[in-house]
């Protein structure tokens, strides 16, 4: 079988440290043909240390000369849009970095440029991709664990001032919002993933001590489909930093610690005290196999879809309950109503945009 041709947009970050590690991992499904970046010096020092042919400074130029089968958009959120839209008419299916895009709009506007069959642009959420969480959405699927009731999803992590040097970081317009945008974006696409769709929420956003524009912390408590009930933390402000997901069954408490990526040895699974005597189901819980976290995994599976011409996951709907969340998230935050779903009507302030301009977040004053 042929390899699948990928260009590779935005040369920073997560292109070095993650995309084309992950690359190279699958070598034998892909050829990196080419990458492009705004930043000439940059294109070259990565081309060169990664033994990339095609080197680009736009991506119409790629687009254009390299003819990819497959986008990978790692440049700043504020540029994924015209990046995706651009690979899907250039008939290329594309993965996108998170948040997939700054809002809901701008997410319809290109996934109405999908064609049946495809291209489809999918999006990165690397989180729900190891076995941890793909056998307990199985085993949620299966009803094994009983009724899921309370969860808890907790991003506390920590960003110094100097974080926010970076030019598009902290502002509505280029970052599209805070850590519930930036950071929790996973956890919560993990809590979602594992419970399915949200029905409602009511949440508090603050800026406590970052010189930003955007919220550096914020709270939710969430109602899912399922009954369920979730309390939310995004917060850039937490000197300890852990991510931690709890979901209280019937029959058992699972919980996930981690930072940046998890593999088996991160997950629980404590049995209800009606449970515990029953050592054979409970230690069926568990995985069997031990598959981390990681870009590398939903690579293998975005490549599968590509050979199947199926819609990959984390694209269409999948894609979008996340970004739709947040934008409810912040519309009860800044209006301290609560939020359903069906509030977030089209073309309203939170559709076309994540933030109403006339609300500000303003830090506590000192002393
Ligand atoms: N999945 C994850 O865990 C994860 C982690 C970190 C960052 N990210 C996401 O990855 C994306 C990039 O983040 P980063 O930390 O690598 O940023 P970065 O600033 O290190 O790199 C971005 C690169 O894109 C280039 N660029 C900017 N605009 C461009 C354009 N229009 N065309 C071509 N190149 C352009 C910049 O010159 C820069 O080299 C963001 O969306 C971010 O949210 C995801």
């Amino acid at each position: 079988m042929s390899k699948v041709k990928v260009g590779l947009i935005g040369a920073g970050g997560i292109a070095t440290i993650a995309h084309l590690p992950t690359l190279r991992a699958h070598q034998d499904r892909v050829e990196v043909a080419a990458i492009a970046d705004l930043d000439a010096d940059r294109v070259a020092q990565v081309a060169q240390e990664w033994d990339i042919p095609g080197r680009y400074t736009d991506v119409d130029a790629l687009l254009e000369a390299e003819k990819p089968d497959l986008l990978i958009v790692c440049t700043p959120p504020s540029a994924h849009k015209e990046a995706v839209l651009k690979g899907l008419r250039a008939g290329a299916w594309v993965w996108c970095e998170k948040p997939p895009m700054l809002t809901l709009s701008d997410y319809d506007e290109v996934e109405a440029q999908e064609r049946e069959g495809g291209p489809y642009a999918s999006y990165v959420f690397q989180h729900r991709f190891g076995s941890g969480a793909a056998t307990l959405k199985q085993q949620v699927a299966q009803g094994t664990l009983g009724r899921p009731m309370v969860a808890l999803c907790n991003t506390l992590w920590y960003r110094p001032h100097a974080y926010y040097d970076v030019p598009w970081r902290g502002l509505w317009a280029t970052e599209g919002g805070g850590p519930a945008m930036g950071h929790g974006i996973h956890q919560m696409d993990l809590l979602f993933e594992v419970l399915g769709d949200w029905t409602e929420v009511t949440a508090v956003a603050d800026t406590l001590d970052r010189d930003i524009e955007t919220e550096d912390v914020s709270f939710a408590i969430v109602k899912l489909e399922s009954g369920a009930i979730a309390s939310i933390v995004n917060s850039v402000l937490s000197p300890r930093e852990t991510s931690y997901l709890r979901f209280d069954f019937q029959d058992a408490t699972v919980e996930v610690e981690h930072l940046y990526g998890y593999d088996n040895s991160s997950w629980r699974w404590t049995p209800a005290p009606h449970k515990a005597e029953d050592t054979e189901t409970v230690q069926s819980w568990a995985p069997q196999e031990n598959i981390p976290s990681s870009h590398r995994q939903q690579l293998a599976e975005l490549l599968d879809a590509m050979a199947e011409g199926t819609r990959p996951r984390a694209s269409g709907h999948d894609g979008r309950r996340t970004l739709e969340f947040i934008a409810a998230l912040y519309q009860s935050a800044e209006t301290g109503q609560r939020v359903r779903r069906e509030d977030l009507v089209k073309d309203g302030i939170y559709y076309t945009g994540m933030h109403d301009a006339n609300y500000i977040y303003q830090k506590p004053q000192e002393g």
